[in-house]
């Protein structure tokens, strides 16, 4: 336990693409100290909560809900179905993502209007729902993005995933200049280069990106999930209670790059 475990009793927590590699960690890790989390994704039911309960996240304060969040409509079900079980949503995150390599001179543009779709747009939704929701509920809660260390560093061949990731930023900026009067905070979390789900995909198929990656970690080991939950604890918890509009760089000092 890094936090004590009632660190977030009486929280309600959303989070989208959260039967992903990092999403399963941090829904457990969200349930285990005190939450009840909502947790949404574009996968059938069955393979979310298999791979939620291999992940040990306590059933009782989760429940699932599939949706695909680049539509306002699943959007709005999403945020009526979450605060139908649990009650008034205290955090969203805007978690979901996907990536795709290539060079840019050779980008496939569909690919292009696809990961700013899932990346931004589904981001946009989310936070705007959410951010009403927490309005109507007179809550004052928070919103955390999750983007990246590319979002300031120029990685080779996901240009137009690390161009989302700062528009995410910007956004989650936006957002917390906007809600700070009626008392809504926005953050976000930017990872390094994670031993899970698209960089390990990543990793495993793609030599060159295996041979710059192995060479761009200061720290010296690819990232756990655990520590990325461990950032969304801390801004969840009343630790952060003073921060909005902060990007909290967990990443090993990848931004560091170049190494040599
Ligand atoms: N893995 C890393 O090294 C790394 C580093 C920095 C940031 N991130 C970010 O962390 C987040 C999770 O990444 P991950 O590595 O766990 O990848 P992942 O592919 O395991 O998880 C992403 C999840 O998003 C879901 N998703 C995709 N489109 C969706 C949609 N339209 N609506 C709802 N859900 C949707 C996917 O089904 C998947 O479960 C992403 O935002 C990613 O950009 C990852």
């Amino acid at each position: 336990m890094t936090f004590r475990e009632d660190a977030l009793a009486g929280q309600h927590i959303v989070i989208s693409g959260g039967a992903g590699a990092i999403g399963v960690a941090v829904a457990r890790a969200l349930a285990d100290h005190g939450a009840r989390v909502t947790v949404n994704d574009i996968v059938p039911d069955v393979d979310a909560l298999a791979r939620l309960d291999a992940a040990g996240v306590i059933k009782d304060r989760m429940q699932y809900v599939r949706a695909d969040l680049t539509s306002a409509q699943a959007v709005e079900q999403l945020i009526e179905m979450a605060r139908a079980k649990f009650g008034a949503i205290t955090v969203v995150c805007c978690h979901a993502g996907m990536v795709q390599a290539a060079p840019i001179i050779t980008y496939d543009d569909d690919v292009w209007d696809q990961l700013m779709d899932v990346n931004l747009k589904a981001a946009y939704l989310l936070a705007k729902a959410g951010a009403r929701s927490m309005l109507n509920d007179g809550t004052r809660g928070q919103l955390i993005f999750t983007t990246s260390w590319v979002g300031a560093v120029p990685w080779p061949d996901i240009a137009p995933y690390s161009a989302s990731k700062a528009a995410m930023n910007m956004l989650m900026r936006s957002f917390a200049r906007e809600l700070a009067p009626q008392g809504i905070r926005a953050n976000a979390v930017a990872p390094g280069i994670v031993g899970a789900g698209m960089a390990l995909r990543q990793w495993e198929t793609e030599p060159d990106y295996r041979a710059r990656a192995s060479k761009a970690i200061p720290l010296g080991a690819l990232q756990t999930p655990e520590s990325v939950a461990d950032a969304f604890l801390f801004l969840c918890s009343d630790a952060s209670k003073y921060m909005t509009g902060s990007i909290l760089l967990v990443d090993g000092g990848c931004s560091l790059y170049p190494m040599d």
